[in-house]
C-alpha cells in the first residue's frame, strides 16, 4: 500500500530538495493538527488522505518554484500512477486559484480552487508554514498582501478559508 515512506521515496525520486521535504513534512504535521480537531467537531475526513496529499503537495518543485509548481507537481503524480493524489499539487496556491485567474497567469484555464475538506485544510496548513517553521495567520496574512498588494482577490479568499477552517475546527 502506498504510505508516507513511499510518499516521501516519490519526493526524493522526483529531485525535491531537502528544504522541500522539510517543508513538506511541517504542513503534514500542521494539516493532521486542523484534521483531527476537525474530525472531532463531527466533520468526515480521511487522515490518511490528508497526511499523504501533505506530503506531496509541492513535488511539483522538483521541477519549478514558480507558479508553475501546481500544475507541474499534478503531472508529476499523474505520471506515478498517484492521480489520487493530483489535486493537492493544483489546488494548495494560495488558497485556490479560480479560472478567470489562472488564466491570467498562464496556467491551463481552469479552476483550481480547494474543494474538499482535505484540499482545504493543506491549502490552509502551507500557508501557515514558511519554508518548515509554523508561522501564524496574521503573518501569512501580511504576507499575502506584501507579495500581492493589499487589494488582491487572493486575500480575500485567504480570510475566507481561514474562517472556514477555524470554524469547522471549533475555534471559534
Ligand atoms: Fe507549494
Amino acid at each position: 500500500m502506498f504510505g508516507r515512506e513511499e510518499a516521501l521515496r516519490a519526493l526524493r525520486e522526483a529531485g525535491c530538495s531537502r528544504e522541500v521535504i522539510q517543508h513538506s513534512l511541517a504542513v503534514e504535521r500542521i494539516s493532521l493538527g486542523f484534521a483531527r480537531r476537525i474530525h472531532a467537531s463531527g466533520h468526515k475526513l480521511d487522515p490518511r488522505l490528508v497526511s499523504l496529499g501533505a506530503l506531496l503537495h509541492d513535488i511539483g518543485r522538483a521541477r519549478t518554484h514558480g507558479i508553475r509548481h501546481g500544475v507541474e507537481g499534478a503531472k508529476i503524480l499523474r505520471g506515478l500512477g498517484l492521480s489520487k493524489f493530483a489535486r493537492f499539487a493544483e489546488c494548495h496556491l494560495g488558497a485556490g486559484i479560480p479560472a478567470e485567474e489562472a488564466r491570467e497567469l498562464g496556467l491551463p484555464a481552469r479552476d483550481f480552487m480547494p474543494r474538499t475538506l482535505e484540499e482545504k485544510v493543506i491549502a490552509y496548513a502551507d500557508k501557515l508554514v514558511m519554508e518548515h517553521r509554523v508561522t501564524s495567520y496574521e503573518r501569512a496574512l501580511d504576507w499575502f498582501r506584501s507579495e500581492l498588494g493589499p487589494e488582491h482577490p487572493a486575500i480575500d479568499r485567504f480570510k475566507a478559508l481561514h474562517r472556514e477552517i477555524q470554524k469547522m475546527a471549533g475555534f471559534r
